[in-house]
């Protein structure tokens, strides 16, 4: 056994395990603090920040990309590995955040992306200057297309941002890409791109990272035999058949992975987002690949009692299966923030309202708000760790309003102008009632801000103890003192309202119901809205012990 591999940087306090229950707080870099006034978020406005996270409570920050980049899909277009964004900062100012971080015991994890990189990686440029079949095309996916001259694409697969996944190149190929055509898909079979990338893991960890979070982690294996087979990533198969996402093939390269992963002490974390069927995404998570996946059920649940308790039960018993903790996520970087969901009708389509630039249904505000309080004070009680978005701590709402020329979701142009796409959630976020972005920076904002911006800053919500952030800082602060074990018991409760206990008598109780029910006996530690009177109001939850 070699001796572990020494990073530039430590936690405070060591500790293998950190990440079963921790809290991650997501930074999306470019949306979060721009220090040099050029309207983008930076590195060092991230590190300017780190003592408001450890005021947070937060055990973690996930960088959403930070690297280089041409920004055709925020950042998750990567034309260089290992380096910093020059308009995001330098590897120095990537290492003094990472040093902050730590000097508050905070963790870091980075964002990976291996399924695809930027059409501006020197890899695609020297394949399109190569000729068909050479070295530098094999490490895409690059073929042939049909018709009687190669006109028409090789297979009829469709990108998640819409149209063909094929592009066609000068010389008559085509390559084939998920996502947006500036995000060509590499070719994992081909082992030089399997060693580069465990070198990026590497590189990163030894800048004293301690975890990544693996974009599409489910798309890297594909079946690219002949002729190529229909796939449905809407509807995946159980058994691993569908030719472009969740096959079996793609443990190998995770199990690869996870022996880099353990070369240091802590091994790093890894959390893939893996969009399988709920069954099949504990084999992402077993200890011997990346050790945890993501769970998106609660997010993809109406605010309802009984859909949040089966997805509670469901994942909690995948768990033990695969002897990870379990994710929980509200909100992220790619869907309308959970303030705005609840408080939109039962059912609506987030994406047809976003056309309506969200007037249409009228959004209950107060209600959204409150529901996603109580949904989020849940989501704290439960084992396992908790991911919150940045500006969710703050009660942001999605921003429906952005004008259509300053969009910039690659969605928008891609769906030929029907879908406005996720800049919504991706506005930067706001630290001052007022001022020419609301704190974020001293200049405009790449995205715009809603006006009424300021009333959710950091700095209007600071002193107010019923503010959403009191209520965040004051839900880590008791999940730190309370948490311990990874199970839950679950308790009698009236219909629409979901009880559990943690240990020692920790318990949480939350009415999703309008109608108030009796308040369980207990000495009240946190509760998402105001109790009165010996009851529960509805759509709030409340923690006793
Ligand atoms: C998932 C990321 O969360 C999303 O933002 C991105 O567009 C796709 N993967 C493609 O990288």
């Amino acid at each position: 056994m070699t001796d572990p591999r020494t990073p530039a940087s430590t936690p405070a306090t060591p500790d293998a395990d950190w990440w079963r229950d921790a809290v991650v707080y997501q930074v999306y870099p470019r949306s979060f603090a721009d220090s040099d006034a050029d309207g983008l978020g930076d590195v060092a406005g991230i590190t300017s920040r780190v003592p408001y996270l450890a005021g947070l409570g937060v055990d973690a920050i996930w960088l959403s990309p930070f690297f280089p980049s041409p920004l055709a899909d925020g950042g998750y277009d990567v034309a260089d590995y290992r380096d910093v964004d020059p308009r995001l900062g330098t590897l120095d100012d990537f290492d003094a955040l990472v040093r902050a971080a730590h000097a508050h015991d905070i963790r870091v994890i980075v964002d990976v992306v291996p399924n695809h990189t930027s059409s501006g990686h020197a890899w695609f440029e020297a394949a399109l200057a190569a000729a068909p079949g050479s070295p530098e095309r094999a490490r895409y996916v690059f073929r042939d297309g049909t018709g009687d001259a190669g006109e028409l694409p090789p297979s009829d697969w469709v990108s998640n941002f819409g149209g063909s996944a094929w592009t066609r190149v000068p010389d008559g190929q085509w390559y084939l890409h998920l996502f947006a055509p500036e995000q060509p898909d590499l070719d994992w079979s081909n082992p030089a791109v399997r060693a580069d990338f465990e070198d990026t893991l590497r590189f990163w960890s030894d800048r004293g990272v301690d975890g990544f979070r693996v974009d599409v982690a489910h798309g890297l294996a594909k079946d690219l035999s002949t002729p190529y087979r229909p796939s449905n990533e809407h509807d995946l198969p159980l058994d691993g058949s569908d030719p472009l996402y969740d096959r079996d093939e793609v443990h190998e390269i995770f199990a690869a992975w996870r022996h880099v992963l353990d070369e240091y002490d802590p091994p790093r974390a890894a959390v893939a987002e893996a969009w399988a069927p709920a069954p099949r995404r504990v084999l992402y998570a077993r200890p011997t690949e990346l050790g945890q996946a993501f769970n998106f059920d609660l997010l993809e649940s109406p605010f309802d009692a009984s859909a949040f308790r089966q997805v509670i039960e469901r994942n909690l018993a995948m768990s033990e299966q695969s002897g990870a903790s379990s994710t929980w996520v509200l909100s992220n970087h790619d869907v309308v923030r959970h303030a705005t969901r609840y408080a939109l009708p039962a059912g609506t389509d987030t994406d047809a309202w976003l056309m309506t630039d969200g007037v249409s249904p009228t959004p209950d505000r107060d209600r959204g708000l409150r529901r996603a309080r109580a949904a989020s004070l849940l989501q704290f009680a439960l084992p396992g760790s908790s991911y919150v978005y940045q500006g969710e701590e703050l009660g942001l709402h999605e921003a429906a309003g952005i004008p259509r020329d300053l969009l910039q979701d690659p969605k928008w142009v891609r769906s030929g102008h029907t879908v406005k796409g996720r800049d919504g959630c991706r506005v930067p976020i706001p630290w001052t009632e007022s001022g020419p972005s609301f704190g974020f920076g001293d200049v405009a904002p790449f995205l715009p801000q809603p006006a009424d911006f300021g009333a959710c800053s950091v700095s209007a919500e600071d002193g107010d103890p019923t503010s959403t952030l009191s209520l965040y800082r004051a839900a880590l602060a008791a999940r730190r003192r309370l948490q311990s074990g990874e199970s839950l018991t679950w308790l009698e409760a009236p219909a629409g309202v979901v009880a559990f206990a943690r240990h020692d008598g920790w318990h949480s109780v939350t009415n999703f119901g309008t109608d108030p029910v009796p308040l369980p006996a207990g000495h009240v530690e946190v509760a998402s809205g105001p109790l009165s009177d010996g009851v529960l109001p509805g759509e709030t939850t409340v923690w006793l012990s």
